[in-house]
Order: structure tokens, then sequence, then C-alpha cells
């Protein structure tokens, strides 16, 4: 029976860090390190400053950095000591060449592969923890096969993570299930039953889930583009709740509650952001294109469709509500992060959003928590849809405000992008009074649903996302019998 005693994880980002902490913490007996081509990351991860902002990793980190859990820049020594090695490198979709745009670039896979190849001796087991496109793992042992030594024997698994950003730990200590894929031979079989030991330290035996490689692979792919596909519906639906009069957050309490349905991930937003889902689900599209599939390529790509739509549509909204013009108008946005608990801004909706307003010559005065100022501007500037956003535009035309009352002071709106609890505490009154008028409220995250009445008799007009909010009329004498509002539009 193989026994896993060290373990070495290319790749010290959002999903390899914090996986390896929580298992370096939950295997005392285990010896972890996590590798990574980035002095500057690993720097950090080994300082008091960690290079993502999770809630409770710092903790898991102390109790066991220096113990049994090291972050190095020494790829090659770690991959040699190590009997399971996680690929856990980026995947970024691909820029250019074949599947531009679209497909899954695994030249960072491919190198790893190469790597671990090259310096292995003996038995070990190379796990993708990164999301890859189905059946990457044979180009993996492809590359094992034609570097084969007389000494060398590598099994490959998969083993998606699925842990979502900003409750990655709680996530990781608490999964719904561990997937591990693999080989049907004995060999296959007997590194499916090491890896699944590792997590049974935690993990109760029913929860891990073991299936042959390709399973393993689409099912990541399939859970991810699922959950987008959930958030394009709702959104889709927002969009007639708007015109209709219906209430979004209704819509989905009353059809969430049907068990079939289930109520999470039914919340209306500015569109689904993050590194993955629109990555993903591209990828899946570009795969059934290349199968030959182009009826199931279509359905998956409607996804994107809708989250661009959903984006477009918030930010035309802030246009025609603001007169129809926001040249020169500054506008306060709250939120840049893809969400909240998180500083991570890959594919978040705020940049889109911002991208469009900018376009229109609106002046942007934007706020976040957690994100950088330099993050945000280089967001913003780097690849750049229309040719009017050049980056001295762009610099031009945008601000980071320290704090939400600065980025709202004399701004003829804000539009909030992520829903960051402490927006919901904010003082309005104050920031009312700062504000040009009429002051505009945005809610792209429907975190403001039980201050509107508060809201519209400090002076402010909302708008929400999924829901026609009926302005106020003041009261008059003559308005004792009030008829409905004749600014809806149905
Ligand atoms: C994730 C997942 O791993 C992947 O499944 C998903 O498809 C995309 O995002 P994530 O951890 O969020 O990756 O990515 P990132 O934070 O960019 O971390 C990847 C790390 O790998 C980086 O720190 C990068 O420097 C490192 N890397 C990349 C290497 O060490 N070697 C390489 O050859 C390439
Ligand atoms: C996702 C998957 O949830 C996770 O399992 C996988 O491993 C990686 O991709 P992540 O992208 O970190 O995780 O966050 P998630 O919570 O899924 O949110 C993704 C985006 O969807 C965010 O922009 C979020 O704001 C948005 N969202 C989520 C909605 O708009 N509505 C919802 O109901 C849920």
């Amino acid at each position: 029976m193989m026994e896993v005693r060290r373990i070495c994880c290319i790749g010290a980002g959002y999903v390899g860090g914090p996986t390896c902490s929580v298992i370096a913490q939950m295997c005392p007996e285990v010896t972890v390190t996590v590798v990574d081509v980035n002095e500057e990351r690993i720097r950090a991860w080994n300082s008091s400053c960690l290079p993502i902002f999770e809630p409770g990793l710092q903790e898991v980190v102390d109790s066991c950095r220096g113990v049994n859990l090291f972050f190095s820049t020494d790829i090659d020594s770690a991959i040699k000591d190590a009997d399971l090695v996680f690929i856990s490198v980026n995947t970024p979709t691909k820029t250019f060449g074949i599947g531009k745009g679209r497909a899954a670039d695994l030249k960072y896979i491919e190198s790893c592969a190469r790597r671990i190849a090259e310096v292995s001796s003996g038995f070990k087991i190379v796990v993708e923890k990164s999301t890859v496109p189905v059946r990457a793992a044979e180009s993996i042992r492809r590359i094992f096969n034609a570097n084969i030594k007389s000494n060398l024997s590598l099994q490959v698994l998969s083993n998606p993570e699925f842990l979502a950003e900003g409750t990655a730990i709680t996530d990781l200590k608490n999964p719904d299930r561990v997937l591990i894929g693999g080989d049907e031979t004995p060999e296959g079989q007997s590194a499916i039953q090491a890896l699944k030991r590792i997590y049974e330290h935690w993990v109760p035996k029913n929860k891990i889930i073991t299936t042959n490689t390709w399973s393993s692979e689409l099912s990541k792919l399939a859970a991810n583009a699922f959950l987008a596909q959930r958030i394009s519906s709702i959104n889709s639906i927002s969009a007639l709740c708007e015109v209709t009069g219906a209430d979004v957050e209704e819509v989905a309490h009353a059809i969430g509650t049907d068990q079939r349905i289930g109520s999470r991930f039914l919340k209306a937003s500015v569109g689904f952001g993050g590194s993955c889902f629109q990555k993903d689900v591209l990828n899946l599209v570009y795969l059934c294109e290349a199968l030959n599939l182009p009826e199931v390529a279509r359905y998956w790509q409607q996804v994107i469709e809708i989250n661009d739509y959903q984006r477009k549509r918030f930010s035309s909204r802030i246009i025609s509500c603001l007169f129809n013009t926001v040249t020169d108008k500054k506008i306060a946005l709250l939120g840049f992060a893809f969400k909240k608990d998180t500083g991570d801004t890959r594919e978040s909706s705020s940049i889109y959003i911002s991208r469009y307003l900018l376009e229109e010559g609106a002046c942007l005065c934007v706020y976040d928590p957690k994100v950088r100022a330099e993050q945000i501007m280089l967001d913003l500037t780097q690849g750049t849809a229309s040719d009017k956003n050049t980056p001295s535009r762009v610099s031009q035309l945008v601000t980071i405000a320290s704090d939400p009352y600065e980025a709202c002071k004399d701004a003829h709106a804000i539009a909030i992008c992520t829903e960051w609890d402490m927006f919901k505490e904010l003082d309005y009154e104050r920031i009312y009074k700062d504000m040009l008028k009429p002051a505009f409220v945005f809610d792209g995250r429907r975190i403001l649903d039980g201050l509107h009445d508060q809201l519209q008799c400090i002076g402010f007009q909302v708008e929400t996302i999924g829901k026609r909010v009926n302005q106020r009329i003041p009261f008059t004498a003559q308005d004792s019998d009030p008829q409905p509002s004749k600014k809806m539009k149905v």
C-alpha cells in the first residue's frame, strides 16, 4: 500500500495555496511544499502579509508554516522529494492561435509535466488540480510516456478543486464532495486510494467520489457551467421583472423553495465574474465545437451571452437614467472585486461596466475595500475592448478613492457592483448631502433592498436589478387618492 508522506504543489495561487495549507493542517505527518516560479508571491506566502485575501487563511497558514508547510521557489527539489505532485498552475483562455478567446491554454500544465518527467525518479502520483479540458490527462501521460526513464513510474490522477473564493477555507474543510478520477488499472486504483487516504483525514468517506479520469475532468467543467447557467437564467428573468413589475428576489424565493430547483445561486446580479466561470464555459463550448457538437456548443454559448447582456444592460440603465449622457459626470463605482470577501478582480463585472461607462466619457471614482489601486488601473488599461479607452484616457477619467464617502462626493450617481457588507451600513444621509442632485443609486447586487424607503426619504432615486422601484411622489393635499406612478412603463 502506497503512503503519501511528501506532497509538492506547483502553483501558489488562489487554488494551490489555500488547498495545500488546509491539507498540511489536517495531515500533520505529511510534509507539504508549495512552489511557484513567481518569487514575489512565494516571499509573500512566507511573510505576515499573504498574497491573497481569504477569510481564515492566515490562521491556517500560521498553524503549520515552517512545521509541515513550506513555500519555496526551488521547484525541482520539491518535485524530486515528493510522493505526490499537485499541478495547480493557471489555465488561461488562449489569446492567440487556434481556439483564441475560447480554448484553455495548457502551456503551463505541459511545462510542469515536462519538468516532472525530467527531474523525477522512482514512483510518483501526479494530480491535475487545475481545471482542464477533458482528456488533458492524456496529454500529460503522453509527455510522460515519451520521456520515460527505466527508474521512473508516474500515475496521473484528476482531482479538481471546487472551492469558491471568499469561502475557500470553509469549502476546503467541509466540502460537498471530493472528486478523484484515475485509470481503471490496478496501478491507477492504488494511486486513487493513496490520495483518498489524504482526504480521509477530515472528509467523511461517503463524500469522496472516485470515477474514471475523463468523468472527473468533465465534471469540473460541467459543475462550473451549471452554476454559471443558473446565474444567467435568473439574470434573464431579472430583465423580464424590470418591465413587468415582478420582483426577481420574490421569483427566486418562490422557485427556489422547490427542492428540485433549490435556493442557492439564484441571486440576480450585474453578471458573474471570477477566473473560472467564463473561461470554463468558453472552454466547454470550444470542446463541443471541436468534437462536432454544434447544437451543444450553441446552448452553452448563450450562458456567456446573457452574462454580457446583463453587464451592458446595467451600464445602459445608468446612462439612460442620467438623462442619456454620462459624459464628464462623476459616477462612484462601489466595489471592484468580482464578489465580496476577496481582493480578486479577474473577469469582474466591474471592469466591463467601467469600460462601457468610460466609452461614454464618464468620470469614474472607484472604491473597493480590498482591491489595490494599481490593480484597478491595470484592469482598466490592459487589453481594453475599445480603441477609445486608451491608457492615457483611462488615467484621466478614473480616480481611486480610499473611502466610500470620498468616492461619492460630488457624484451624480452611485453604482454598487460588489456586494460588500459595508455598503449596507454607509451613512447615506451624509453621502446624499455631498452628491449632485438628482442623486441616483444603482444597486447591481440587491444589497439595499431593506433600505429603499429610507433612501427615497433622504431623496435618492433608487434603481435596482430585477425590480422596478416605484419612485416616491411627494405627498400633496390634492394627492389624497394616489394613483399608480405614471412613470411606470410596461
Ligand atoms: C486557478 C485554478 O488552479 C485553475 O483550476 C483555474 O483553471 C484557474 O485558476 P489559480 O490558483 O486561481 O488557478 O491561479 P493563479 O492564482 O494564477 O495561480 C497559479 C500560479 O501558478 C501562479 O502563482 C503562477 O506563478 C504559478 N505558475 C504558473 C507556476 O508556478 N509555474 C508555471 O509554469 C505557471
Ligand atoms: C466558482 C465555483 O463556485 C467553484 O466551485 C469553482 O471551484 C470556481 O468557480 P468562484 O468563482 O470563486 O467559484 O465564486 P462563486 O461564488 O461561484 O461566484 C462566481 C460569480 O458569480 C461571482 O461574480 C458572484 O458574484 C456571481 N454570483 C454567484 C451571482 O451573480 N449570483 C449568485 O447567485 C451566485
